[in-house]
């Protein structure tokens, strides 16, 4: 399976998606392209390392976001991907995107707490004991897809917003690659909301 990688940042979840297609023979997804919304970023440092394309989908050189959505699956399609993997990809698709791919993405809470943008900061502001990470199929609406995976994280009395992502990115690092595997193997099976991992998945 071709995938596109979309990022907006560090790309730290970008490396381990890298890492794990150099890695592991039976990692069956092939990171084709890294797109970002923005130049100048540690993303796509990290996939020039690793020799995959980048292009950069400027957010900033489009007026609306139906024409940005367009630009990023056609930029896609030019690499004949068969999926897009959103790893810290800050911007917001139009529906065209999901009409013309599967798409995942990995979100720093258990959906469907704390949605949007800011959710580790709304995690420790509402008091939860536990917040976590999840793995979803995109549709229409934000952070909202079937979900795929998730792992709960403890929320500690002292926690920053720094002490509690780093804790939450250990886990994305190992969770996004084993999800992106096994969907990329075909052992996902979506039905309605309800995804179900294959046996031997
Ligand atoms: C991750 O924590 C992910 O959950 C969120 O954005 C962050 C991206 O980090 N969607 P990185 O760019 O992969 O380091």
């Amino acid at each position: 399976m071709r995938i596109a990688v979309l990022v907006s940042g560090s790309g730290s979840n970008l490396q381990a998606i890298l890492d794990a297609a150099a890695s592991d023979p039976a990692f069956a997804a092939l990171p084709v392209v890294v797109i970002a919304d923005r130049d100048g970023i540690q993303a796509l440092d990290r996939a020039t390392v690793a020799r995959v394309p980048t292009e950069v989908v400027a957010w900033s050189d489009f007026t609306d976001r139906a024409a940005f959505t367009k630009a990023v699956c056609d930029t896609a399609d030019r690499y004949d991907v068969d999926a897009l993997v959103l790893a810290g990809f800050m911007r917001i698709l139009s529906p065209e995107a999901v009409e013309r791919f599967p798409i995942l993405n990995i979100h720093p809470s258990m959906l469907p707490a704390f949605v949007g943008a800011h959710a580790l900061e709304a995690a420790i502001a509402h008091g939860v004991k536990v917040t976590g990470v999840t793995v979803h199929f995109v549709d229409e609406r934000v952070d909202h897809g079937p979900i795929i995976a998730q792992v709960p994280v403890t929320v500690r009395p002292d926690d920053t917003v720094a002490s509690l992502q780093a804790r939450i990115q250990e886990i994305e690092h190992r969770l996004y690659p084993s999800v992106i595997k096994a969907f990329a193997n075909g052992l996902l099976e979506t039905d309605g909301r309800v995804v179900t991992w294959k046996d031997d998945a």
